[in-house]
């Protein structure tokens, strides 16, 4: 059932390259210029009127919408909100019949989440879900969606959920740019293109799996981490510290790398390995700098860069390459090295890699 993989966790890892395809296949058209998802088109008018955008989700689902909230507003220029489901049903929040409430959720059941939808219904919002499970409570109570066709993920520890609803949400946000003319057509057609072979890339990035287990057995008797990225690559940094926290049990943090100077810095010493994802596309001179910074005050930087990289090679530690794309499109590709690096770390801790300590697949209680 697992597939020759000692655990659920790897083999969802390393299902990505093909249920990202799944999630795709028939709707992504990239020789003829096509986006076709049915919950978008029979909806497009609402999309297109939308006022903004609200994301509601938890946990990774919650990283995937933060992901999507820089994809549509550079995509499609609609603003975007990006909220916790537990926060946004308790504060009062101001909905109006010109707000579309984007749900995400792998398992359809998350109770939060949940009520968060059946607030934004009652308060005249278009409800669209981003689901994985199908028929699932989530699935059925939202005015529409699209599913995410991941397959079962039974690890509790969500990886190819997150991709695959990243998959989704930048293929709403390319249709809806197409619709508004938001993004120039030869922009439009690369992206098209670009997401068509990120299977492929997705592929190579796992090629890193032995690089990220020789730089776990460094790093795995850690009490703390920190997680930094930019831009695209900010939730991604969040993303890998609560892969990290929850299978491993160590103290992780994710920041926007600028954020550093406002605080964590303090934290930085000899002991504190410094995860930082620094791509060739996106601001690589700003997280250069920051790298120097957490450099001068002798912290560890393990960095996730670009095949070929050589500035980021010289000042960091340790270095995982993986395949470039462009910077919308780099979450895709910049997560994969972290849930590698968060899988190695737990099963040399001796972690239950499966089924964390407290933790449950579907949250159906508050
Ligand atoms: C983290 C994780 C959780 C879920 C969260 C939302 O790896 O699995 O943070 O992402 O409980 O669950 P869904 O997406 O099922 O609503």
């Amino acid at each position: 059932e697992k597939g020759g993989y000692d655990h659920f966790m790897l083999k969802e890892i390393y299902e990505q390259p093909n249920v990202i395809r799944d999630t795709y296949r028939g709707r992504l058209h990239a020789n003829e210029g096509i986006i076709q998802m049915s919950g978008v088109e029979d909806n497009l008018e609402k999309f297109l009127n939308a006022e903004r955008i609200i994301i509601v989700a938890c946990g990774t689902s919650w990283h995937a919408g933060l992901v999507a909230e820089y994809i549509f507003e550079e995509f499609a220029r609609i603003p975007v909100e990006v909220e916790y489901a537990s926060e946004f049903r308790y504060r009062n929040p101001i909905i109006g019949t010109r707000d579309v409430v984007i749900a995400i959720s792998q398992s359809g059941e998350t109770a939060d989440t949940m009520a968060a939808i059946k607030l934004a219904k009652e308060k005249g919002a278009f409800v669209y879900g981003v689901c994985n499970v199908v028929g699932s409570s989530i699935s059925r109570e939202t005015h529409a969606g699209t599913h995410t066709h991941a397959g079962p993920e039974i690890g509790v520890a969500s990886t190819k959920a997150f991709t695959t609803q990243i998959t989704v949400l930048t293929m709403i946000a390319l249709r809806l740019a197409k619709a508004k003319g938001t993004l120039s057509n030869t922009d439009y057609h690369r992206y098209l293109q670009e997401l068509e072979i990120i299977p492929e890339k997705v592929k190579e990035a796992l090629e890193t799996n032995d690089r990220a287990k020789e730089i776990a057995s460094v790093f795995k008797d850690s009490h703390n981490c920190l997680y930094l990225g930019r831009g695209y690559n900010f939730p991604v940094a969040l993303e890998g510290a609560l892969k990290l926290k929850e299978i491993s049990y160590i103290h992780a943090e994710g920041y926007p790398a600028a954020e550093m100077k406002h605080g964590p810095i303090a934290l930085i010493d000899a002991q504190m390995p410094v995860v930082i994802i620094a791509p060739k596309q996106g601001h690589y001179d700003k997280i250069v700098s920051n790298i120097q910074e957490i450099k001068s005050r002798s912290g560890i930087i393990i960095a996730v860069v670009t095949k070929g990289d050589t500035q980021v090679r010289e000042l960091a530690d340790y270095i995982i390459e993986i395949p470039e794309t462009s910077d919308a499109l780099s979450p895709l590709i910049t997560t994969i090295p972290l849930q590698l690096l968060s899988y190695h770390i737990a099963v040399m801790r001796g972690c239950n890699v499966d089924q964390p300590r407290n933790l449950a697949k579907s949250v159906t209680v508050e």
